[in-house]
């Protein structure tokens, strides 16, 4: 069974394997790169790693139309509920994890705010490690460089997906930082290019991967994809 990883601009990945479709932060309808619009994906699964516009905006509309489970932390999996009438929905918490259909999700901490759209709290932001089948992937989502990312790449990760965009989230340096503690076979960036802010050299990055780590950078376009 083989993952696939598709970059759909900034915070928002579509993760496939074995034939369920987990979409992660959709944020699509007012992303300036992405490759689709919200009515075009499809997903079983939607994971929510924090309460910010960029991450939540397109997560209702998916989640009904194709009756898809949410899963957050509490707070936002409640409001998810509450306020938008999202029927399935998995609430959980930093260190906590979930066995699901497709294999087991574990919810990391991430350094960042999370207040919803609503002015509601979003509780902590989070990140996500994912177990299917062999391979383990670790979703930093909106985060700054913090030194306990070395007990997350304990027992191995087949890859990493970092924020590099600077300004809201850690940048090149500290995910070059990051991927050190990381450790994982492969890491790719996030979080960058989506406007004039947080536009990157993604080519120097993975030059400075390349050169300062044992990871190997895959940097995709918006739309492209990495098979694990
Ligand atoms: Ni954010
Ligand atoms: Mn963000």
């Amino acid at each position: 069974m083989s993952t696939r990883l598709t970059w759909l601009g900034h915070g928002t990945w579509l993760i496939e394997a074995g034939g369920t479709k987990i979409l992660l932060d959709p944020f699509l309808d007012e992303q300036p790169t992405a490759p689709c619009k919200a009515d075009q994906v499809e997903a079983d699964f939607i994971l929510v790693s924090h309460g910010h516009f960029d991450h939540v905006a397109d997560v209702a509309p998916i989640a009904k139309r194709c009756g898809a489970t949410v899963v957050a932390i509490y707070e936002i999996a409640t409001w998810f509920a509450e306020k938008h009438q999202v029927a399935n929905t998995v609430g959980m918490n930093l260190g906590g994890g979930v066995a699901l259909p497709f294999g087991h999700v574990k919810m990391t901490p991430a350094f960042h705010s999370s207040q919803l759209p609503d002015g509601s709290s979003g509780g902590h932001a989070s990140g996500f490690v994912l177990t299917i089948g062999e391979e383990r992937i670790y979703f930093a989502c909106d985060t700054s460089l913090f030194s306990d990312m070395q007990w997350i790449g304990r027992g191995g990760l087949t890859a990493a997906v970092l924020p590099i965009g600077d300004l809201f989230t850690m940048g090149p340096q500290d995910s070059v930082a990051a991927t050190q503690l990381l450790k994982a076979e492969h890491v790719l960036p996030a979080h960058y290019n989506t406007w004039e802010p947080i536009a990157q050299d993604a080519e120097a990055w993975a030059e400075r991967i390349r050169r300062e780590t044992e990871s190997r950078p895959t940097v995709l376009d918006p739309g492209g994809s990495f098979e694990l």
